[in-house]
C-alpha cells in the first residue's frame, strides 16, 4: 500500500499464461517514458499469480529495473477464500495469496455478488481474512448498502471501497461510465457518512476516451479537503497493455 493512485488491472477470467507474459512484456517495453506517481496493480486469475510473481520480482527481470524508476506492480487477487487454510477443498485460503505476495484482493464485485451469490456477510468474513494475513481488501459496491454494516470495526487505513455502478461496467468491450460529477456526488456522501481514512477507487468503463475527466476526482478541492479518489479499478481496457498503458499516461498528464 503506498500514497500514490492505485489503478488495478481487473483481468477477471480472461489470460493464459503465455497471454499474460506477452502482456507484461508490452507493457514494459511501452511504458519507457513514464515515471509517476501511479501504483500499479494487476488483479490477475488465481491461476497466473505465481508466473506474474516471478515475472515482477526477479532482481534481473526488466519489470524490476523498471521499478528502479518509479514505475512499481504489485499483486491482486479477484476473490479470496471465506476460511483459512484447512480441509477446505478448491479454495484459496488468504494465507496462500500472501505468500504469492498478494498485496491487494477484490471483494464483492458484482459480478461475485451477481453470478456467485455472493453477499455483504461474504464480503465481511474475506474482509477479515484478508486483514489477518496482510492484504488489503478492496470491498465493491453500487450502493451504500453493499458496504458490510460494520466496516467500521475495521483498521480504515487497509480498506479501500471501490464504487462500481453495475450498469457502468462495460459490456463486450463497449464502455458506458457513470458521469465524472455523479461519481464525485456518490463518493461525497459516501465519505460523509462511513469512518474517516477509507479510501476510495472508481470502476466503470475507465478508458483512455474518459481517464482526464476522472483524473480530477484524484485531486483535493475547494469543497472537499481530500481526493474524491485514490485511483481505478480498469476491467476491459486494462486487458490490452496498449490501452492500459495510455490510461496511466493520461494520469500523469494531468
Ligand atoms: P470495466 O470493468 O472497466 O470493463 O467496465 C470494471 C470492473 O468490473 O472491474
Amino acid at each position: 500500500m503506498s500514497g500514490k493512485i492505485l489503478v488495478v488491472a481487473n483481468w477477471k477470467a480472461n489470460k493464459t499464461v503465455e497471454e499474460a507474459g506477452d502482456w507484461i512484456y508490452q507493457f514494459i517495453v511501452q511504458s519507457s517514458s513514464f515515471v509517476n506517481q501511479v501504483e500499479v496493480a494487476i488483479a490477475a486469475p488465481v491461476t497466473l499469480l505465481y508466473f506474474l510473481k516471478n515475472k515482477l520480482s526477479t532482481s534481473l527481470s526488466p519489470f524490476a529495473l523498471r521499478s528502479a524508476e518509479g514505475l512499481t506492480a504489485t499483486l491482486a487477487a479477484q476473490d479470496v477464500s471465506p476460511y483459512p487454510i484447512g480441509q477446505y477443498t478448491g479454495a484459496i485460503a488468504a494465507k496462500m495469496l500472501s505468500d504469492l505476495g498478494v498485496t491487494y484482493c477484490l471483494l464483492g464485485h458484482s459480478e461475485r455478488r451477481r453470478y456467485f451469490g455472493e453477499t455483504n456477510k461474504d464480503v465481511e468474513v474475506k474482509l477479515k481474512q484478508c486483514l489477518e494475513n496482510n492484504i488489503s481488501p478492496i470491498v465493491c459496491a453500487q450502493s451504500l448498502e453493499e458496504i458490510p454494516e460494520n466496516i467500521r470495526n475495521y483498521p480504515v487505513d487497509k480498506l479501500y471501497i471501490m464504487y462500481e455502478p453495475e450498469s457502468a461496467i462495460s459490456t463486450n468491450g463497449v464502455y458506458h461510465a457513470e458521469s465524472a460529477p455523479s461519481v464525485r456526488k456518490v463518493i461525497t456522501d459516501w465519505q460523509n457518512k462511513l469512518p474517516k481514512g477509507i479510501r476510495f477507487l472508481y470502476g466503470g468503463s475507465v478508458n483512455p476516451g474518459n481517464i482526464r475527466d476522472f483524473s480530477g476526482l484524484l485531486v483535493p478541492s475547494a469543497d472537499c479537503l481530500v481526493p474524491i479518489i485514490s485511483g481505478f479499478v480498469v476491467g476491459h481496457a486494462s486487458l490490452d497493455p496498449e490501452e492500459f498503458l495510455r490510461i496511466i499516461k493520461g494520469l500523469s498528464c494531468r
